[in-house]
């Protein structure tokens, strides 16, 4: 298991909540009546995608789909795989896809670019955060709860080596070398 590193919280739940509220008003704002798609990417997404739904009253589809860019490190390979496709026709749906971070870049760009090719009535993103300072290829974030420091996040979904994901805060590691 290693030794505990030294954990700082960056964005309390509270905040998460709040943020969630917001983005959940935009998003019904925009899908309500139109039965949206939304995808979420494993794993980091899945508790963002479960705050987000259940306060989304309106009829809705979910699915996932597992990418992995990271491998074991703290630094994308830059390398994207499906490790897990896709299930649900999204030619002709107003997909919103869900992420928990958008860093390089280019695990989300990958996976708009692979949707856009199946042709979906409208194809938009939903990031928790955001890490422009990383950034190596553009990527348009729709519906955003927080732009973020260039420190490694682990919490509410984000992990260091799959550990942490479940802390209801979102943190940084201070003993980062
Ligand atoms: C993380 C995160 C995003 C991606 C962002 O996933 O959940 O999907 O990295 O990084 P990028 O913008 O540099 O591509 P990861 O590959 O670590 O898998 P996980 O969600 O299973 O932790």
């Amino acid at each position: 298991m290693g030794p505990q590193p030294e954990l700082r919280i960056l964005i309390t739940r509270d905040e998460i909540a709040a943020a969630v509220s917001r983005l959940v008003a935009e998003v019904k704002r925009d899908y309500q009546g139109k039965f949206p798609l939304l995808l979420g990417i494993l794993k980091g997404s899945f508790m963002f995608m479960a705050d987000l739904i259940r306060q989304l009253d309106f009829p809705l589809e979910v699915d996932f789909v597992r990418l992995s860019s990271y491998g074991s490190k703290k630094e994308s390979s830059g390398r994207i795989k499906i490790v897990q496709g896709l299930y649900s026709e999204v030619k002709g749906r107003d997909v919103l896809v869900v992420e928990d971070i958008v860093d390089t870049g280019l695990t989300v760009s990958f996976f708009m670019d692979y949707l856009r090719k199946k042709k979906p009535a409208s194809l938009k993103l939903c990031a928790l955060t955001d890490k422009p300072s990383r950034r190596q290829v553009p990527v348009a974030i729709d519906y955003l709860g927080f732009t973020v420091p260039n420190r490694f996040l682990v919490g509410y979904g984000l992990d260091l080596n799959d550990r942490f994901r479940n802390l209801p805060d979102i943190c940084v590691l201070e003993d980062e070398g």
